[in-house]
């Protein structure tokens, strides 16, 4: 149980998994920039856990800061998350996306020789299977064309980490593909506040429902799927954030190189999901159906059987459960951490 090197971790999914790892007894030093997280939340993951982490406000692709904190910690294991992840921003601003994700990865990987660290694991994405031919979809599925300069980015990186872990005999990867993350902390002191109008489902819900938005646009109603929207595999955050410590457990193993879908291997479409938000918290959401929103795949959901084999992790909570503490986490805190 050593010191773990999050990036990101100040982020949405890095900060549940800096609780998690509290829990499991492993010391999280988080590194990141803040270009898409708050400072506040460190104070929030101290209401939590009793404990503030160490934290170093740094870019990861500032070789020189980075080295400083491994010179000043020692790093037994690292959790990639730090990254850009809007996907119509990246088809904006293709090279910034390039730069930072890879770039950031690059850094890490060369300071993971240069410190002899050898346990990381990435945040990858159900994005790299591209337009999946069939669903369940199953780590052996091939990785597709990516949809988006994001996708590609991920797409590289674990092509970057497959490489460093076939030319280095001690190194330990995993390679963590998410499907679609969503609710937050139970207390309702931490969750998911992105920066303008969301992207995303969920907290295009929750600031329907406490009144940010108007009214939520469901994408498309003539998909080929039971009510015409698309689906997807919703994973509760904390679930997602417990399968990180597996994943290091599973490092320590020192298996080589593993790959792992996260998801819940249930598939619910985008009206069952607004449909499951009402009914939990005993609300309405005000929703339209519009157009279909380009890029989009029709079916997206996990098998996740080998994650459970392997390392004996499979999701536990439920959509209503992520529904709830969504909603509790998005009514407590209204303006997100501000
Ligand atoms: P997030 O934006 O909340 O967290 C990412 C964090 O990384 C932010 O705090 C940001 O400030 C930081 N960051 C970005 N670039 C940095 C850099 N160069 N140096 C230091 N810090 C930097 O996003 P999240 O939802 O928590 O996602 C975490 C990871 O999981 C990302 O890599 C993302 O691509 C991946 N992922 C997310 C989803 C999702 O739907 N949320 C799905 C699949 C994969
Ligand atoms: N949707 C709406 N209205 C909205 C937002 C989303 O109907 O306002 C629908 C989408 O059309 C989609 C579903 O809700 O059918 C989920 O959309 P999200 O944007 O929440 O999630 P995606 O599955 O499109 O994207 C996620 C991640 C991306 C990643 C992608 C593929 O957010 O980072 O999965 O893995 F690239």
């Amino acid at each position: 149980m050593g010191k773990v090197l999050v990036t990101g971790g100040t982020g949405y999914i890095g900060s549940h998994t800096v609780i998690e790892l509290l829990k499991a007894g492993y010391e999280p030093v988080i590194v990141d920039n803040l270009c898409n997280s708050k400072i506040e939340v460190l104070n929030r993951i101290k209401l939590i856990s009793g404990i503030k982490p160490k934290f170093y406000q740094i870019d990861v692709q500032d070789k020189e800061a980075m080295r400083r904190v491994f010179e000043e910690n020692e790093i037994e294991s690292i959790i990639h998350f730090a990254g850009l992840k809007s996907v119509g921003e990246s088809v904006q601003k293709p090279q910034l996306y390039y730069d930072n994700n890879v770039g950031s990865s690059k850094v890490l990987i060369e300071l993971m020789e240069e410190y002899g660290v050898h346990n990381i694991v990435f945040s990858s994405s159900a994005t790299v299977y591209g337009n999946p031919k069939s669903v369940p979809i199953v780590e052996t599925d091939p990785v597709g064309e990516a949809a988006s300069p994001y996708g590609e980015t991920k797409i590289i990186i674990e092509k970057m980490l497959m490489e460093y872990a076939s030319t280095h005999k001690d190194a330990n990867v995993a390679l963590l593909r998410y499907f679609n993350p969503i609710g937050a902390h139970p207390s309702g002191v931490m969750g998911e506040y992105p920066t303008g109008i969301p992207n995303n489902l969920m907290p295009y819900i929750t600031q329907v429902a406490v009144g940010t938005l108007k009214q939520l646009t469901v994408f498309g109603g003539d998909y080929p799927t039971r009510d015409g929207t698309c689906v997807r595999d919703y994973i509760h955050v904390v679930d997602l954030a417990v399968g990180h410590v597996y994943a290091l457990h599973k490092l320590e193993e020192k298996p080589g190189l593993v790959i792992y879908n996260l998801g819940t291997g249930k598939g619910t479409t985008v009206l069952e999901l607004v449909h499951a938000f009402e009914k939990a918290n005993n609300m309405k959401i005000n929703y339209v159906v519009g157009d279909r929103r380009p890029g989009d795949v029709t079916e997206c959901y996990a098998n996740c059987d080998k994650a459970y084999k392997e390392m004996g992790w499979k999701a536990e909570l439920s959509i209503e459960e992520a529904c709830r503490d969504s909603w509790n986490w998005q009514s407590k805190n209204p303006h997100g951490y501000e």
